[in-house]
């Protein structure tokens, strides 16, 4: 979405004079929109199909849209969608955004009303770093509960909300990055399917709230030397498409049954994503079977004017690809004389509207005063901000932070022996440093300061830069502080003035004079220091890794209303952190890599290095997955107590296709649905907690191909599948993967095909403990 310019000042004063608001403002609750409700004009002369709830919605859709004058219809195509006075359908807003909690992003929804403040969770890289699916499902399940309590206290125009984002986080440098799941494919498959079930609720029939992934396909890139992400035009393998960039989509609408999937700015091998029918319509409706709409990011289609000779050009070949709704008016604004000048039929608009309709209609917008209904009815102010949501935000704050150093067991601090603490760092007390974008009022914040004054009483607190930009230091004043002071904690990082929609980093370092402030306070310091980095991309933190004197860092992303509490619960032991970093740590001199190169495979012969855990040959700073805990766990792969084979008779009748290096594969399709189904094998993993402390364990498995020329035909390693489990200090617990040989094991080739290979495949939890699966019949 382009970013409402002045939204982050706005957000700035409404967060500063929200309590204050609170206090002399009491607002009455509202009325939602709907139709179909008594003395409607739809009702006047008996009851039209279109409000008979005993109707299927896609039937009610098309008696309303029947209903319509080519006009009307052609009013629905945007995302301020006019009513139909006559029929009793009010206006809608189709645009809200949910990506971490309710926002004030988008149209549809407001805070002005009895509801000012939403439970705002961590930026959604933290939240993936817990490798925990049920935690995400709860935090979907929290988010569509508030938003329907906005819808009947007359706070919203609209439930359709355009989250979650699953692009893939491609490149470290994308300002977006924050927003996704990360750079694995299968992980962003996982939280797609967790979130989108968790806002969409459980009765497919009654949607909690519409849930939008987007921005397919292989947009994960804002503005890099020149190229923007605009009119970008993304030159994407078949097999990078298959196995990288199409993963997350597939799942959300095949898996997740998602209701909307959003198409991106990007132009993929030349064609602009909302003009083409072979994603839209041929792959994402047919094939994935998408039951909802086709959006189009805010002004994509008026942005692709120049692909066509004119805007009714324009117009028709996006609704004629499969794309339902314009976020923006470009459609509305050209669609009659699209239809006039015989670009488009008033059928193909039909279909758009049909769709468009039945979404709302399994909304329930059509059945009346939704206060009245059964499941979602009762929802209200008193749902927004419970104490539930709030603890949500702290569970997924502490379960997402990493800690990728801690050198002599510096932490956990032991908070009757600090009797002085420095807190050092523009991210320390800073409110706005903790949500990272598309947020919404919080409903309290904590920041770090705050919270480390609840655990020690000599704390002071310096600064030390204005800003992350950090382009002046208090250097000597932060050093004389860190010389006084038992323990140093260092709160740096990023902002959103380096990393945002719209701008991408150009370095990976640390900004203007935070490495030298750092690097003076730890000599200073009569301790090794503590570095807490607030960020959402990585950063090239080599010089703390390697400095002796640095003897603890934690990445904590952008962690919520909670995340000053998360981070001291941390700091003193009060929490075992667990996070996993769910993206590759890279080098500052990755930076030489063009950004607007898509391939995610090595090419040794250029140097390209290849992008992500998957596929890249350099030295990262940090690994994907990589995070510690303050217990020392193990893992082992059991194989007595299960099959531990998949059942290959079943490859009998197939013929293994030989591969350029010698070995041979098996075709997915080939193998079919039903031989997929029986190909499935368990794999068992114990899990023992040696101490000292309780804690959470998230098991990731990986896949690695023995004779593969690694990161270039076949990936370096995979993830096959992660569990995340409690587990008590000294106590080991079983978890159970299924494995699935046709979806975890396989791999894309050029052309874009599903195969596995035949022979050996290693699976690991622990780097040098490996599982040998022989697949061969
Ligand atoms: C609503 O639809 C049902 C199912 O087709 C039908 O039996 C019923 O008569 C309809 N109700 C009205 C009031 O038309
Ligand atoms: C369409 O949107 C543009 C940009 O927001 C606005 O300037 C214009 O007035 C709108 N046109 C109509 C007919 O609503
Ligand atoms: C890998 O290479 C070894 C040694 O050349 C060979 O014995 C084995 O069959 C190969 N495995 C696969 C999966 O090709």
């Amino acid at each position: 979405m382009a970013a409402a310019a002045g939204m982050l000042l706005l957000l700035t004063v409404m967060v500063m004079m929200m309590p204050a608001v609170l206090l002399f403002l009491q607002a009455e609750a509202g009325d939602p929109p709907y139709s179909c409700g008594p003395g409607s004009p739809s009702l006047a002369d008996g009851l039209h199909a279109f409000c008979n709830r005993s109707l299927p919605a896609a039937e009610r859709a098309a008696d309303l849209v029947a209903r319509l004058t080519v006009a009307e219809k052609v009013a629905q195509l945007g995302d301020q969608a006019d009513g139909v006075p006559r029929l009793g359908v009010p206006p809608y807003k189709w645009w809200s955004e949910a990506l971490h909690g309710l926002s004030i992003w988008g149209h549809g929804m407001h805070f002005d009303g009895i509801v000012r403040s939403v439970t705002c969770f961590p930026q959604v890289l933290l939240t993936a770093a817990s490798f925990d699916d049920n935690l995400w499902l709860r935090i979907g399940q929290a988010i569509g509960v508030e938003a329907r309590a906005l819808y009947n206290l007359g706070q919203a125009e609209g439930l359709t909300i355009w989250s979650p984002n699953v692009n893939i986080f491609r490149d470290p440098r994308w300002g977006r990055g924050q927003e996704t799941p990360g750079e694995d494919p299968a992980t962003a498959s996982r939280y797609a399917v967790a979130f989108v079930r968790g806002l969409q609720g459980s009765s497919p029939a009654a949607l909690q709230t519409s849930a939008c992934c987007k921005h397919a396909t292989a947009y994960d890139l804002e503005d890099w030397n020149g190229a923007v992400r605009y009119n970008f035009n993304a030159k994407v393998t078949a097999q990078d498409l298959a196995d990288t960039y199409n993963p997350p989509f597939k799942s959300c609408v095949a898996d997740a049954k998602a209701t909307c999937i959003m198409c991106a700015y990007t132009r993929v091998n030349g064609v602009p994503v909302c003009a083409s029918s072979d994603l839209l319509t041929k792959t994402v409706r047919d094939e994935w079977g998408l039951e909802g709409y086709v959006c189009s990011d805010c002004d994509a289609v008026a942005n692709m004017r120049d692909y066509t000779p004119s805007p009714e050009d324009t117009v028709a070949v996006a609704i004629k690809a499969g794309l339902d709704l314009d976020c923006g008016n470009y459609t509305q604004v050209h669609g009659m004389a699209a239809i006039q000048q015989g670009k488009m039929t008033e059928k193909d608009v039909d279909k758009a509207v049909t769709n468009l309709f039945t979404v709302r209609m399994r909304l329930g917008h059509f059945d009346g005063d939704p206060r009245n209904n059964g499941v979602y009815g009762h929802l209200g102010a008193a749902d927004v901000c419970t104490q539930a949501h709030k603890d949500l935000a702290l569970v997924a704050a502490q379960d997402g932070i990493v800690l990728l150093k801690n050198d002599a067991g510096i932490l956990p601090l032991d908070r009757s022996a600090v009797a002085s603490a420095a807190i050092i760092g523009p991210n320390a007390d800073d409110p706005g440093s903790l949500i990272g974008n598309y947020f919404g009022p919080p409903c309290e914040t904590t920041t770090p300061l705050q919270a480390i004054q609840s655990y020690v009483k000599g704390v002071t607190f310096l600064a030390g830069c204005s800003s992350a930009a950090c382009e002046f230091a208090a250097t000597g004043q932060a050093v004389a502080l860190a010389s006084s002071s038992d323990h140093v904690i260092l709160f740096m990082g990023l902002s959103q003035k380096q990393e945002q929609e719209g701008l991408d980093r150009t370095s990976l370092l640390l900004p203007g004079m935070q490495q030298s402030l750092i690097t003076a306070v730890a000599s200073a310091a009569k301790r090794p220091v503590i570095l807490v980095l607030l960020t959402g991309g990585p950063v090239d933190i080599t010089f703390a890794k390697n400095n002796p004197k640095i003897g603890a860092i934690m990445w904590a992303g952008y962690p919520g209303q909670a995340g000053g509490l998360a981070i001291a619960k941390v700091l003193f032991g009060d929490h075992n952190p667990s996070g996993r970093l769910p993206v590759t740590w890279y080098p500052e001199e990755f930076t030489k890599v063009p950004m607007t190169d898509m391939r995610m495979r090595a090419d040794p012969a250029t140097r390209y290095p290849g992008r992500s855990y998957r596929f890249y040959q350099g030295n990262p700073v940090y690994k994907f997955g990589d995070g510690l805990s303050y217990s020392k766990f193990s893992r082992r792969l059991i194989s007595g107590t299960n099959p531990g084979l998949p059942n290959t008779n079943l490859l009998a009748g197939l013929t293994a296709k030989p591969t350029a290096d010698g070995g041979a594969t098996y075709h997915v399709d080939e193998i079919g649905a039903e031989g997929c189904e029986q190909l499935k094998f368990p794999a068992v993993v114990e899990v023992q907690n040696h101490g000292p402390m309780d804690g959470k364990h998230s098991v990731l498995m990986f896949v690695r191909w023995p004779n593969a020329t690694a990161g270039v035909s076949r990936p370096v390693s995979q993830l096959v599948g992660f569990q995340s489990q409690h587990v008590k200090a000294g106590e080991n617990v079983r978890v159970r993967f299924e494995v699935s040989p046709c979806v975890q094991l396989s791999r894309a080739t050029e052309d874009g095909k599903k195969v596995i290979d035949r022979g050996s495949h290693l699976l690991m939890v622990e780097e040098d403990d490996e599982w040998e699966i022989r697949i061969e019949a």
